[in-house]
């Protein structure tokens, strides 16, 4: 089992190392090689995508990801910046499928900024479609404006568009998890305004008889947003697009009041994967050993879980990551009164330790 591990820039260094230690101390036959990207590998090679690093992702099974981008980078033209490396690595490996759970620890329910009634138990999975939208969507660019409410002005425009495929195999992926869990889709659109999104909920719809254990609703994106802070618990599994998953995706992970505990996994049609957590590289924390690795340990976990075959291994990690929990110990960014204050090493220390 081949593993490229992308620390990239920021925290991701110090978060990947911990969950190296985690995936090493497993006793699996892990073969791991580590390679730059995002902003590390444009100082070194001046691309955030060196071919090197992107052969090594596509002939691994899986990609363990920490963190890309920092300001420094944001003058760089798009092609250059940190976060091209991402999209790259979406892009070439069709990773279609993220998978965004946002789960309430239940040692963690006071740390939420909902009220804890309204998040304790709360266990929801948000599937992004990862590689289509108007994040990809062809033209885009900067020309003079020939028409409109401003023509011969300076003008840019990205294009929203999705096939029928692109749908269907992603509505496909949320039924087939809905299945595993609640058996509960919400299918966001903004089918109201936007032929995209009309063709989406039509889409979904007709996928949606072939489950028909399934319960299937749609949702306008606002009043979604709207819903995951009104009453969270509501939701099974989401599925939306590229851009309104990204935007739901953050807003759900505070829920949670630990962004810094979130793993994501985004996943081919043949179950390659990458793995990273739900954050950035954070570079106001960086090099001072405070950053949480739990997300990046329990992406290690989802990598065990869903391309690399080994659960047994995956729960392991799991439970020993509810383990230091239990004990109290926490990062800054969860730290409250009453908890032990430990840095990102002596998380890794101790989740090891749990490990037996
Ligand atoms: C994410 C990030 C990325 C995205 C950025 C870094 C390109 O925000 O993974 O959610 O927008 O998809
Ligand atoms: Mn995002």
């Amino acid at each position: 089992m081949k593993i490229a591990v992308l620390p990239g820039d920021g925290i991701g260094t110090e978060i990947v190392e911990q969950a190296v230690r985690v995936l090493n101390a497993l006793d699996l036959k892990l073969e791991m090689e580590t390679a730059l990207v995002g902003g590390a590998a444009y100082d070194a090679h001046g691309h955030p995508l060196p071919e090197a690093t992107l052969k090594l992702a596509k002939e691994a099974d899986a990609v363990l990801f920490g963190a890309v981008g920092d300001w420094k980078y944001d003058k760089l033209d798009r092609p250059l910046r940190p976060e091209q490396a991402i999209l790259g690595l979406r892009k070439n490996l069709g990773l279609f499928a993220n998978f965004r759970p946002a789960i309430c620890y239940e040692q963690l329910v006071g740390a939420s900024s909902l009220k804890p009634e309204l998040v304790a138990g709360l266990d929801i999975l948000i599937i992004r479609e990862l590689t289509g939208d108007i994040y990809f969507g062809q033209p885009r660019g900067r020309r003079v404006s020939p028409d409109g409410h401003f023509p011969g002005a300076e003008e840019a425009f990205d294009t929203m568009r999705y096939t029928r495929p692109e749908i269907e195999r992603i509505a496909r992926v949320a039924f087939e998890a809905a299945r595993k869990r609640n058996k509960r889709v919400t299918s966001v659109d903004k089918a109201n305004v936007l032929e995209t999104f009309q063709l989406w909920k039509d889409v979904v719809t007709e996928i949606g008889k072939e489950y028909p254990d399934v319960e299937l609703d749609h949702m306008y994106v606002d009043n979604a947003a709207m819903q995951l802070v009104k009453a969270p618990k509501k939701f099974d599994v989401v599925v939306t697009g590229n851009m309104f998953g990204d935007i739901l995706s953050d807003a759900a992970a505070m829920l949670t009041g630990s962004i810094g505990m979130l793993p994501s996994a985004s996943l081919n049609s043949s179950n390659q994967g990458l793995y990273e957590p739900s954050h950035g590289s954070a570079p106001d924390i960086a090099g001072k050993g405070v950053a949480n690795p739990l997300a990046t340990i329990l992406s290690a976990a989802m990598m065990l879980r869903f391309s690399l075959n080994q659960a047994a291994a995956a729960d392991r990690i799991e439970a020993a990551v509810q383990k230091v929990l239990a004990q109290g110990l926490r990062t800054p960014d969860i730290h409250s009164e009453g908890t032990t204050k430990v840095g990102t090493r002596e998380m890794g220390d101790a989740v090891l330790k749990a490990l037996g």
